[in-house]
């Protein structure tokens, strides 16, 4: 007699694995490429490299890398606290804003529970909230974004977790503060508010919304944020939540007691402290933005406006175009686990890296 093996749970068995962007290390082993011809425009990374602040407060942080980390990140919420106005009380800390994204739906979702998000919104929010035995309420798009009318109507006396992104990944759409804040103040007080403001910082600051000053008004509004994209610690995985203080005591009940290392802390504060990098960034996926968007239009290829660090391009058959790139040495990302199966998203890359995707995307299109 064999003996039985463990079994999960059925939301579990059901549930797909994320799939992350192929790495530039995958493609040069499967393809036979050297790894420094390959351009990854795959994760919505930041294309410069950490500024030089940044690794020595890295490199400084490894002579301590013997003890646990401070599992409160008394410094850099205390940097963040100043920063943004909010009392310690109210920031969690995450290993990437992922984990902000997975504390709420443990602390908040109970199998059978309702989570609503929309349609092409982050895959994450799926995953975070069939992981507990919930059940994920999809949205129809409107215009590839959020409904926020629909998502409120969505809302039943089972839901507990309302997910938005602004701006979203994969489709770059960014719902205006007005309209943000109306759908948030429509949310029963009772519901967790998921606002993912990942992308928060390559926004115009005019077209940013307050939504920090919300969770005063709005105590089930929670705001997360990281600094994997436009501060370009992707690497570190680090991110943090927004919250009303009760709201933080319980996803600090639920978190890993050291969830956040050293390196990543000591990396962030360092980032903080480099506005000019930020800014720059900021400029950069602008112009770069404004390359691609000339390349798809001189190819005759339809791209979605963005407010990202990326951009969703219609190629037809994705697959296909996808390989024909992968081939070139170019990795991009296919969204077809998006439910858009024509199109691929294509991180900003530096100017010379953007030319090497318009090319090599005209030789994928025959064009
Ligand atoms: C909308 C959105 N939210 C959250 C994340 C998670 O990023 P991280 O865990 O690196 O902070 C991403 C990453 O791509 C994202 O696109």
């Amino acid at each position: 007699m064999t003996d039985a093996a463990p079994v999960a749970p059925a939301y579990v068995r059901e549930l797909a694995q994320y799939v992350p962007g192929k790495s530039i290390e995958d493609v040069a082993r499967d393809l036979h490429l050297d790894p420094k011809s390959i351009v990854k425009l795959a994760s919505n990374e930041n294309p410069r490299g950490p500024s030089p602040g940044v690794i020595q407060a890295i490199v400084a942080a490894t002579a301590e890398a013997t003890r646990y980390p401070d599992g409160n990140g008394f410094a850099l919420k205390s940097v963040l606290s100043q920063r943004l106005s909010v009392d310690p009380a109210q920031i969690v800390l995450g290993n990437g804003s992922n984990d902000i994204l997975e504390l709420a739906a443990q602390a908040y979702l109970r199998p059978g529970d309702e989570a609503i998000y929309s349609a092409h919104a982050f895959a994450v929010y799926p995953l975070a909230t069939r992981a507990r035995g919930a059940i994920g309420v999809e949205v129809p798009a409107r215009g590839f974004g959020h409904d926020l009318a629909q998502m409120r109507a969505a809302v039943t006396p089972q839901t507990r977790i309302v997910f938005v992104a602004n701006p979203n990944n994969p489709t770059g759409t960014f719902v205006p503060a007005e309209e943000l804040r109306a759908f948030i103040a429509s949310v029963p007080s009772e519901i967790l508010v998921v606002l993912d403001e990942a992308y928060n910082e390559y926004l115009d600051p005019a077209d940013r919304c307050d939504s920090v000053d919300w969770i005063a008004r709005h105590p089930n509004l929670l705001v997360s944020r990281t600094f994997s994209k436009a501060y370009g610690l992707a690497a570190l995985r680090i991110g943090y939540g927004l919250m009303d203080a009760g709201v933080a005591d319980m996803l600090n009940r639920v978190r890993q007691p050291f969830n956040v290392n050293a390196l990543a802390q000591a990396a962030a504060i360092a980032a903080l402290a480099d506005a000019d990098y930020v800014d720059k960034s900021r400029e950069l996926n602008r112009a770069g933005l404004a390359q691609l968007a000339a390349g798809f239009a001189a190819l005759g290829v339809v791209s979605l406006p963005s407010q990202g660090n990326f951009v969703l391009a219609k190629v037809g058959d994705a697959g296909t175009v996808y390989q024909r790139l992968l081939a070139q040495g170019v990795i991009v990302r296919p969204v077809a686990n998006y439910g858009l199966p024509e199109w691929l998203r294509i991180s900003v890359g530096l100017p010379d890296e953007n030319v090497r995707f318009l090319k090599a995307l005209a030789v994928a299109l025959g064009r």
